[in-house]
């Protein structure tokens, strides 16, 4: 009797650490969005404030934000952010992110700031630079709330 008391909690203990992993799994999901998906929302959000670290968002972004087209309303799907290591769109590329059909972009891959990486956005007809370096990508951080959002042509 006590041993099988013994080996129902251990048993228990053993699911529980099973499904803890699991969520720690979740929490580091790999997510990157393409020209072709559409499975994000919050347009215009600053998506960090919940994809982070212990945030209720499914995954941990690195760089994640909407791209506009001219009329700044307009969300701009199948627009492309990269982020360089030198000012307009120079030397290494460090990434290169894909708008989905929703005009967000997000990816959790691990990206080295350091003293900051530059970033270009191209839509069909335009590129934009931005001319400050960043050191976060949370880009609707400052973009639709203390500057003008993200554009292009
Ligand atoms: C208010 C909190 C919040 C904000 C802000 C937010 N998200 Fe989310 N996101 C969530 C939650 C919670 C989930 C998981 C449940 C769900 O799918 O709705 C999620 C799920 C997702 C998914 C996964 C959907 C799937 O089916 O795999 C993507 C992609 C995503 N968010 C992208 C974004 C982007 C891009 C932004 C910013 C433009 C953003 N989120 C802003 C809370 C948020
Ligand atoms: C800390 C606040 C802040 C963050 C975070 C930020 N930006 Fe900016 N961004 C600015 C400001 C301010 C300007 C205008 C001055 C400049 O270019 O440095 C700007 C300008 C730009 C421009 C050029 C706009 C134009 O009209 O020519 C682009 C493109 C841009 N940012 C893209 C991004 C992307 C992509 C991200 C995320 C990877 C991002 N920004 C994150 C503050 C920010």
């Amino acid at each position: 009797m006590k041993k099988n008391i013994v080996s129902l909690i251990l048993g228990s203990m053993i699911i529980l650490f099973a499904l803890q992993s699991c969520e720690d799994e979740n929490e580091n999901e790999t997510k990157i969005s393409s020209y072709n998906s559409s499975e994000s929302h919050n347009t215009g959000q600053d998506c960090m404030s919940c994809h982070k670290e212990g945030g209720s968002g499914e995954g941990v972004f690195t760089v994640a934000g909407t791209v506009y087209q001219s009329n700044q309303t307009t969300t701009y799907p199948e627009a492309t952010v990269k982020l360089y290591s030198e000012a307009n769109g120079t030397e290494t590329l460090f990434a290169s992110i894909e708008v989905d059909q929703r005009g967000n972009f997000y990816t959790t891959q691990q990206i080295a700031f350091g003293d900051g990486l530059y970033a270009r956005v191209d839509g069909s007809s335009g590129t934009k630079y931005m001319v400050s370096s960043l050191t976060t990508g949370a880009c609707s951080s400052c973009h639709g709330n203390s500057t003008d959002p993200i554009w292009v042509e």
